[in-house]
């Protein structure tokens, strides 16, 4: 079923859930025109905008737009897109009857959830406790390329080709900011039913780091022994990754939280419920290293506390219930990686059926 109204064609639409932001134009009962910037959510049948707390001086109910919309509730939203190429300029207005929800109201209540579901911001404003206002559009018109433009794609695809793993780091102080930038975006990734299985430990001491190091470098040991490979070699490879752990400025373990999962009696949906965990510390990892190099930062992934997870809690005073999967090292590249990078053709990976 389309839960988008049905004034709207499909490209308008689809152009319209993809912008953050649009105009509201109102007038009074004078036929006084007045239009504000707007975030808004579109749903079934209705388009509804938030009265939220950034208009500190007045009380919601005194704002011009909602002083209009109940002298005359005939309104038009319009949003667009502007850019250099003019090729790619478009807008989708769309005109209706805007009404006030009182909270309380079941279509309120969704209102709120779909908010807040779109804008994060909403999740800390009290927006529950203001009336929502919901446009019933009448009529849609559009202009212009409202298919997405190719630019928005290859974006990400240049962060993607550019991201790279780095294995040696300049002794340069990565910004407190860029670290928490690094965690929004894992913070941000797809999980399971939305339960976010995965925790951070985000560790820059040089003490600490040493602790880790010592660590893995016991389970390593006995590994690299079990595997019949000379002293002089495990010595080597030991020292080689204790460095790689002490000169990274800043290291990010992530590990796997299963507490929050849901719970199946028979052990092969469990076992499933827990790859998908697996699967999205993945993402969360993914959308770390994507921000680390697109804010200018190069980062690398280590396996070893997979290895030992046990060790690595206690080592580093975890709490049990974390399992360490994944290491990340955030700093600035002491030049490009001289590892090769390539990857199979993509008619070796892909198969199409019609
Ligand atoms: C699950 C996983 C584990 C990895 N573990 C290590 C590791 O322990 N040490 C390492 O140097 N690189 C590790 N890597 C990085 C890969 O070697 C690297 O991504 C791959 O060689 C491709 O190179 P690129 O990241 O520069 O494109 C790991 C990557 C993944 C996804």
């Amino acid at each position: 079923m389309r839960t988008i109204p049905s004034v709207l064609g499909e490209d308008q639409a689809a152009f319209l859930v993809r912008q953050r932001v649009a105009r509201l134009a109102t007038s009074d009962g004078m036929g006084k025109p007045h239009a504000v910037p707007v975030c808004f959510a579109l749903a079934r049948a209705s388009i509804f905008i938030a009265l939220d707390e950034k208009p500190k001086d007045v009380p919601v109910s005194r704002l011009k737009r909602v002083r209009n919309i109940l002298q005359n509730p005939d309104v038009a939203l319009i949003a667009d897109r502007y850019t250099e190429d003019w090729n790619l300029l478009a807008f989708v207005m769309v005109r209706g009857r805007a009404e006030l929800l009182d909270p309380g109201t079941e279509e309120h209540t969704a209102a709120v959830r779909l908010l807040r579901g779109k804008y994060h911001q909403y999740e800390a404003m009290r927006i529950e406790e203001n009336p929502v206002i919901a446009i019933r559009p009448e009529s849609a018109a559009s202009w212009g390329a409202l298919e997405e433009p190719e630019t928005s794609g290859p974006r990400v695809l240049d962060t993607i080709h550019g991201r790279r793993s780095v294995r040696r780091y300049l002794q340069k102080g990565v910004p407190e900011d860029l670290v928490e930038r690094v965690l929004e975006a894992a913070r941000w990734a797809p999980s399971p039913h939305g339960r976010q299985p995965w925790r951070f430990a985000v560790l820059t001491k040089e003490a600490t780091k040493e602790r880790l190091a010592r660590a893995m470098g016991e389970e390593w040991r006995a590994n690299l022994e079990m595997d019949g490979q000379s002293m002089e070699i495990v010595e080597k490879r030991l020292e080689g990754s204790r460095r790689r752990l002490l000169d990274a400025p800043v290291l990010v373990l992530i590990c796997l939280y299963l507490e929050d999962l849901d719970a199946y009696p028979d052990a092969e949906r469990q076992r499933g419920e827990t790859t998908m965990a697996v699967q999205s510390l993945g993402a969360a990892a993914q959308n770390a290293l994507l921000t680390a190099y697109d804010s200018g930062l190069d980062a690398g992934w280590m396996c070893a506390p997979l290895f030992c997870p046990e060790k690595v809690v206690e080592a580093l005073g975890l709490e049990p219930s974390l399992v360490p999967h994944a290491l990340l090292t955030l700093g600035y590249a002491d030049g490009d990686p001289p590892k090769r990078r390539s990857r199979k053709a993509i008619d070796e990976l892909v198969v199409y059926r019609d």
